[in-house]
């Protein structure tokens, strides 16, 4: 799902129909080569895995029956196709295959995907644009190593990629390593050495662990919510699909992040050493250009250093050593999070997608001596009738929450302060979000309260029950993406 701000219009990549129902199916012929290949009629249909809003255009991308095309359509008329190329290296072929695509402002594609029908060559590609195609080096997994990516950001002068892989690193026995990458925006290639691959390509291990004498690690990163104006991204973790489930929330700052790719290599002489820091030669290390006489400029990185250093020798540790969230025996799935001005200071609040289809919503620790506190539990559907949560969008301009399931799309409004009726129940919430307006006698947001000093609020300890409100899922509206489908839900306007 994304959004497109300019027409207040929610844009839904279904295999069904979108909303303004541009329908975009296979042909017979490609999906006939992708039977013969083995796939089922259930993979050989387009699974639409890229869908950036660009300006006036709409960029997207669909596995196309393991035939991966990418369309550059018009956003205010989406069956108005321009462009349509390759989706190779930017979309996956397998629709069950991670991936995570964006569009800088001057128009290059970075994506992070397998680039073959098989899903043995995962690359982080950048390609349109104006600068010349780039790729991590093939099958080196130095490099990446069976990566499943998660989330990319455009930040300054890089382009940070999010995921975990298997940890080369790590030599006794198989394990994932949750991770952050990043290349130079201005990268060219190198020249005769790492030609039409980054130079500037480094990688550090993100940890996500319960403190102890032997730590509980959280290894394997689900996905992220990045703050621009704080500098700080939220991550969830979850233990190992054959390990008991546990999932957990840390929180990374980007000087925490630099500061590991400032500091020394992890460095590994021949496939039998031991890995070892090695200092970094380039410290001060900016997305600078040298030049080298009779070449074109090269980035500022010596192409020897390029292909030997990739990973970095400090973790980069959270904000705080202790999780801001853990619970056991779920795994959560998305995150957003919302910044919320309560009456006396900003409140973090943390939604988090479980793998039962509900979404627990979490106040994030005020201080370094507070834990977090539950809050909410959202129930989406009935009991016997949920679902498997595919995404979550926050809205902070308009305050509200998208969940897209199989079907349909649900939309829950962030600010419900009317559900509680009482003073007690209001103020015993603990929600950011709501306080007793003492003039109006009932429980109001910040904006609708008559006065700041009539309007009561306390956020200094978690609500003494979780609140949910009561037949939540009979209350928000949804969409519903497929025709044919019997799912329940109000309709939405
Ligand atoms: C949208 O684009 C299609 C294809 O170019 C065109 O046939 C149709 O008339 C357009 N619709 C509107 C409302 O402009
Ligand atoms: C998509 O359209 C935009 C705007 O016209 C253009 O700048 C861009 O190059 C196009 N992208 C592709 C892949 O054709
Ligand atoms: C993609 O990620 C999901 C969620 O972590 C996981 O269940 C799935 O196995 C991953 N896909 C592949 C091909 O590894
Ligand atoms: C981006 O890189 C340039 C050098 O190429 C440097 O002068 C500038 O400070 C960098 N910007 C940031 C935000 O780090
Ligand atoms: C190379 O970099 C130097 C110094 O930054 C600059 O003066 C020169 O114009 C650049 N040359 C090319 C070919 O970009
Ligand atoms: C950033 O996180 C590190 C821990 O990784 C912490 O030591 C540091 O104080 C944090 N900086 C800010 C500005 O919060
Ligand atoms: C990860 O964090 C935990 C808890 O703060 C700490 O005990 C452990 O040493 C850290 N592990 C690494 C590899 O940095």
């Amino acid at each position: 799902m994304t959004f497109d701000p300019g027409q207040n219009e929610l844009i839904v990549g279904t295999v069904c129909v979108c909303l303004q129902e541009a329908e975009w199916h296979c042909d017979e012929f490609t999906k006939g080569a992708c039977f013969s290949r083995g796939k089922s009629e259930e993979e050989c249909q387009n699974y639409i895995r890229v869908l950036l809003v660009n300006g006036n255009r709409l960029f997207t991308c669909g596995t196309n029956a393991f035939t991966p095309i990418c369309t550059n359509r018009t956003l205010t008329n989406l069956t108005e196709i321009h462009d349509q190329i390759s989706g190779m290296a930017r979309c996956p072929y397998n629709p069950l295959h991670n991936s995570t695509a964006l569009i800088t402002s001057s128009g290059e594609l970075y994506a992070a995907t397998a680039m073959d029908f098989s899903g043995r060559d995962p690359a982080i590609y950048r390609s349109l644009g104006g600068l010349p195609p780039l790729r991590t080096a093939q099958y080196n997994s130095k490099w990446l190593n069976e990566p499943n990516f998660v989330s990319s950001y455009d930040i300054a002068n890089f382009t940070y990629f999010f995921f975990r892989e298997n940890a080369v690193e790590h030599d006794c026995g198989r394990t994932v390593f949750s991770r952050v990458g990043r290349v130079c925006k201005n990268d060219i290639g190198g020249r005769f050495l790492l030609e039409d691959t980054w130079t500037t390509f480094m990688k550090a291990r993100l940890n996500c662990s319960r403190p102890g004498e032997i730590p509980f690690n959280y290894n394997e990163l689900q996905g992220t919510f990045y703050l621009p104006e704080l500098e700080l991204l939220y991550g969830i973790f979850t233990t190992n699909v054959n390990s008991i489930a546990a999932s957990a929330v840390c929180a990374f700052n980007l000087s925490a992040i630099s500061h590991s790719f400032n500091g020394p290599f992890k460095y590994q002489e021949n496939s039998r050493s031991a890995w070892l820091p090695y200092p970094n030669p380039n410290p001060d290390f900016q997305c600078g250009t040298i030049d080298s006489g009779t070449y074109v400029n090269l980035t500022e990185r010596n192409l020897q250093d390029a292909q030997k250093f990739l990973l970095m020798h400090e973790v980069v540790q959270p904000v705080v050593p202790v999780p801001y969230f853990m619970e056991d025996n779920v795994r959560f799935s998305h995150v957003a999070v919302d910044v919320v001005q309560g009456k006396d200071t900003l409140f973090h609040i943390i939604y988090l997608a479980t793998d039962y289809g509900t979404i627990r919503k979490v106040l994030s620790p005020l201080n370094q001596s507070t834990g977090s506190c539950l809050l909410e539990e959202i129930e989406l559907f009935p009991p016997r009738k949920r679902q498997v949560i595919r995404s979550l969008l926050i809205l902070h301009s308009r305050s509200e929450l998208y969940v897209g399931v199989r079907d349909q799309v649900i939309k829950i409004p962030l600010k419900r302060c009317s559900y509680h009726k009482s003073r007690e129940a209001c103020v015993g919430a603990r929600d950011p979000y709501c306080g007793w307006d003492m003039l109006l006698k009932k429980c109001t947001t910040l904006e609708e309260s008559v006065r700041m000093s009539q309007w009561e609020q306390s956020i200094s300890k978690c609500p003494v029950r979780n609140v949910t409100v009561d037949g939540g899922f009979g209350h928000w509206s949804s969409w519903s993406m497929c025709s044919h489908s019997d799912g329940g839900g109000s309709a939405g306007s």
